[in-house]
């Protein structure tokens, strides 16, 4: 059985669908690639997934259960991570502060119940804390945890933002385009933590790119969408020889790169 299984999902802002008829199946383990030209629904589809945005059509299956009509902390609940095209962090905060922020829930109740459950809520508080530095420890930023967030690179930015995804071992991550402007031996590096992240961790990885050198790498498949439409899907040799992708994309986006070199 797919671990992800998006049923033609339709999605509209007014008259617009941002998603028209979209249908994949992702298995167990993969690296998904997601490309296409800017404004082609990408980054709508991870929405549509993780809970953002409901579809005006269709389901979204995670292993078997519905997602579809939860709301995002309860489809993050069921395993479900995901980062965002542009950082999250907070600069003023701590690397470790950073990971563990938004994971406390906020209680209600009065004093008397804080008390008595202030001993397990430190525990839990421990154990949030320990967790969180063994993901800083495994993307290889354990040495920042106690540093501001503001002393990182953007490329280890985006590796922080990732770790934070793992606290909560997830059976699939979303990541919306986490590679945009790292130098191409970053982007190496990259590709070997999500390898690692799949093979070691067992996360299957949904990837929405730009750097199209790192999404041929890593993909298992490739999915490809264009004016909401999926206008291919395969593996990344048949997608990169695939005529109409390479119109609607892979054919500016390289003509864009000669141009820049
Ligand atoms: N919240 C929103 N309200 C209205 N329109 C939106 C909203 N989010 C996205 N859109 C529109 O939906 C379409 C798909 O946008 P989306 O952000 O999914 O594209 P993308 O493939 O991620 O592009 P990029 O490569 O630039 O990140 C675009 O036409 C966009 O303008
Ligand atoms: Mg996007």
């Amino acid at each position: 059985m797919s671990l992800l299984v998006v049923d033609n999902v339709t999605l509209r802002f007014g008259g617009v669908a941002a998603l028209d008829g979209v249908a994949t199946e992702i298995g167990r383990g993969e690296i998904r690639g997601i490309i296409g030209p800017n404004g082609s629904g990408k980054t709508t589809l991870l929405n549509a997934i993780c809970g953002i945005h409901r579809p005006d059509a269709g389901e979204i299956r995670l292993d078997g259960e519905k997602l579809t009509g939860l709301k995002p902390s309860e489809i993050a609940r069921r395993g479900l991570g995901r980062t965002f095209q542009t950082s999250q962090l907070f600069r003023g905060m701590t690397v470790l502060e950073n990971m563990i922020c938004g994971l406390h829930r906020r209680t209600t109740t009065g004093l008397l119940a804080a008390g008595l459950r202030l001993r397990s809520a430190r525990a839990e508080e421990a154990e949030t804390v320990e967790r969180a530095r063994a993901a800083l420890d495994f993307v290889g930023m354990g040495a920042f945890a106690d540093r501001p967030a503001s002393a990182l690179s953007f490329g280890q930015q985006r590796v922080v933002e990732i770790a934070r995804t793992l606290i909560g071992e997830p059976k699939i991550v979303l990541l919306d385009e986490p590679a945009v402007g790292l130098s191409l031996n970053r982007v190496a590096e990259f590709d070997a933590l999500l390898r690692r992240i799949r093979d070691e961790k067992g996360v299957t990885l949904v990837l929405v790119e730009h750097v199209i050198r790192l999404v041929m790498e890593i993909s298992d498949r490739i999915t490809v969408l264009n004016s909401g439409r999926k206008i291919a899907e395969g593996k990344p040799v048949e997608v990169r020889n695939n005529p109409e992708v390479i119109e609607a994309y892979l054919g500016k986006e390289l003509r864009a790169r000669r141009a820049a070199s």
